[in-house]
């Protein structure tokens, strides 16, 4: 089997994507009724390099692995030689010698499908500065246990056009779904990102409008990963765009409400908003153990039915 990455949701196929979603809610249910006695990936192994911080993700792939009867490796830029200038063409063919799969988070997207075309075994992209595709996966796959499915429906995404807004324009095209943006001005997802997802994806500027008769509505922090010193600047860009149950009400009754946390109460949301029934953000985090493993078994292993 050629060797396949999973940088975007695009390298998918729709009917992959549609697979990956009911694979690993069937994964979920068996994990429940008997613990993780499934493991597929006996001896097999994960690089996991962090060069940004992450909670989720990391606990999410070490676990999986472990689950999996397999081993993830935490490697860090700062104790390995990444931080010291190997370049990482090379980091990426001495990797595939040893390891089965490898999983990046850093900055530059560019970085990242440049390891990946030098890499002989599955890389997945665990973020970057312009994709987040793997809280995608576990996104939809909440959407789609709670309410059962998610194409035709429309999902609201309010505050910055930046990575994870770019996955749930892909994510729009995939599961066919509609998708409103609510941004500042400047503050708009890349624009060939935007016209590749045609007319399901508008953009709009009144968060009430945006929200109104929506089926899901999630936001991420204003300032993300690396743009820590342009907080003040954001916070007072993004004035009026916070999340609050209030703004809940304007859309569907049993409306759905995600974020990929970390969240900052105060900020992009109110205080009290994850208290609120319809925000189900701790099955979404959950759930990126169940998607990963989805996503992991199908690079390493191909489907597998049942
Ligand atoms: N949502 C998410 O990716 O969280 P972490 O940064 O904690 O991994
Ligand atoms: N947009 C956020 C997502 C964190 C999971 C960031 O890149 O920091």
């Amino acid at each position: 089997m050629a060797t396949r990455h999973f940088l975007t949701l695009l390298d998918l196929s729709q009917d992959e994507m549609r697979y990956l979603i009911q694979r690993a809610i069937t994964i979920k249910n068996e994990l429940k009724v008997q613990g993780p006695l499934y493991a597929p990936l006996r001896n097999r192994t994960l690089a996991m390099i962090f060069e940004k911080s992450s909670t989720r993700t990391r606990v999410s792939f070490e676990t999986a692995m472990a689950h999996f009867g397999g081993h993830a490796l935490f490697l860090s830029p700062r104790d390995t030689q990444l931080g010291r200038g190997e370049p990482i063409a090379d980091t990426a063919r001495v990797l595939s010698e040893m390891v089965d799969a490898v999983m990046i988070r850093t900055f530059s997207h560019p970085g990242l499908e440049a390891y990946a075309a030098a890499s002989s075994v599955p890389v997945i992209n665990a973020l970057t500065d312009d994709y987040h595709p793997c809280q995608l996966l576990a996104d939809v796959m909440t959407w789609t246990e709670l309410r059962g499915g998610v194409a035709g429906r429309t999902a609201v995404w309010i505050g910055d056009g930046n990575n994870m807004c770019h996955s749930w324009i892909n994510a729009a095209r995939q599961f066919d779904f509609h998708l409103r943006i609510c941004c500042p001005e400047g503050y708009e997802p890349r624009q060939d990102i935007l016209e590749a997802a045609g007319d399901r994806v508008v953009i709009l500027r009144d968060p009430a409008e945006a929200v109104t008769d929506a089926d899901l509505i999630t936001t991420d922090v204003w300032a993300s990963m690396g743009q820590e010193e342009e907080q003040a600047k954001r916070e007072a860009d993004f004035t009026g765009l916070q999340v609050t149950e209030a703004l809940l009400d304007r859309a569907k009754a049993d409306a759905l409400f995600l974020h990929c946390l970390p969240a900052h109460r105060g900020e992009e949301i109110s205080e009290t908003l994850l208290d609120d029934p319809r925000a189900v953000v701790w099955q979404e985090a959950g759930n990126r153990l169940h998607a990963q493993k989805a996503l992991i078994e199908f690079l390493l292993l191909g489907r597998v039915e049942g």
